[in-house]
């Protein structure tokens, strides 16, 4: 098993993104450099980060440790990261990415996100929450920050920009006023939340999707009593058994037989070698339509403690 085996997608600026890579959200810093050593060694490129996720220096760390044993260079990898909500207003945006790249010990990034259309008050404070624990929204237009974003490219801090959370309407707003049209649209994404109609659009604009949460993210702080639980699914284990497989090998395979990128998070080499485990077979068609009718519009994160009635919430839309 190694990295040869992972297919590539050639974004809209001509990059190619690894489709299967390592998801950062919630890692511990003590375990994470760890778990990227270990997930380069098996044969993972692609590296899912964020401001946000406060341990992109552990990434770095990583990075720069396997850069020197030769394992890798650094154009063999695919870095993203994210700019966080907190940090929209244009004049500040630059300094954002250049914070991430020294927490990393790049000189670039290949794609930068905005992790949200919905801008949050800027400050110190990287959670800055009202008394109802939700972030205090800022008003600033998603557009004038992906303007600035467009800038970050020119300037050679990153191949490319993307964006996150975002839906259909939002999308079509940036197309018609960007030059440097997104690569990437990152959604969460699981056999729960299919996205049929929001990963239609997005093929039909050139812009590739990323499936964020493929296990429907089992730790998230954002659970609610009563959530459904994708691993305990009985269709899900019934078409692993006959694979022989497991249950989030059978999530990571329906998302990439999709043609989407897909980016489990584990600190567990057992798991961060499980998941790569995807390569050596195929769902049928009836496995696929089986899968497909799980379907439940179900969010594991609803972006509740971002303002439901914040007026960027992307998610009142149909998609
Ligand atoms: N753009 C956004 O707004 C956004 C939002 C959420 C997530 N993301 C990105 O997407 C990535 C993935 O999403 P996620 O972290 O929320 O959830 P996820 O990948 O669906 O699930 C991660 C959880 O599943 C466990 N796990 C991993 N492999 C497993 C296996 N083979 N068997 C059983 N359990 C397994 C992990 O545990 P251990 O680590 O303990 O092994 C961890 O608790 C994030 O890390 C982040 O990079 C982006």
């Amino acid at each position: 098993m190694g990295h040869e085996q992972v297919p590539k997608i050639e974004l809209n600026n001509g990059t190619l993104i690894p489709a299967f890579g390592l998801g950062t959200w919630m890692s511990p810093p003590d375990k994470l450099t760890q778990a990227v050593k270990d997930a380069i060694d098996l044969g993972y490129r692609h590296f899912d980060c964020a401001f946000i996720y406060d341990n992109e220096n552990e990434v770095g760390a990583a990075i720069k440790a396997k850069i020197e044993e030769g394992v890798v260079s650094r154009e063999d990898l695919f870095i993203v990261s994210k700019l966080w909500n907190t940090c929209h207003r244009p004049e500040i945006v630059e300094s954002s990415i250049r914070k991430s790249l020294d927490k990393f010990g790049l000189d670039y990034i290949d794609v930068y996100l905005m992790h949200s259309p919905m801008g949050a008050q800027e400050g110190d404070e990287l959670y800055p929450l009202d008394d109802d624990g939700v972030l205090i929204p800022n008003d600033i237009d998603y557009l004038d920050t992906y303007k600035e974003m467009e800038k970050l490219v020119e300037k050679g801090l990153t191949k490319g920009i993307g964006v996150s959370n975002f839906n259909k309407a939002q999308i079509e707003r940036i197309l018609e006023n960007c030059t440097i049209p997104p690569v990437i649209n990152q959604v969460e994404c699981h056999p729960y939340l299919s996205q049929e109609k929001l990963i239609e659009f997005c093929k039909s604009k050139s812009i590739a999707v990323t499936a964020f949460a493929p296990f429907g993210s089992p730790e998230s702080p954002f659970k609610q009593p009563g959530d459904p639980v994708l691993l305990e699914d009985l269709v899900l284990k019934s078409i692993a058994n006959k694979h022989t497989k497991s249950v989030p090998q059978i999530c990571l395979r329906w998302i990439l037989q999709k043609d989407l990128i897909v980016i489990p998070k584990s600190v567990t080499k057992s798991r961060i070698e499980e998941n790569m485990q995807v390569f050596d077979f195929e769902l049928d068609e009836e496995d696929m339509v089986n899968i497909n009718y799980l379907n439940r519009d179900w969010r594991s994160f609803p972006a509740r403690i971002m303002g439901l009635d914040h007026r960027y919430y992307p998610f009142n839309d149909e998609f």
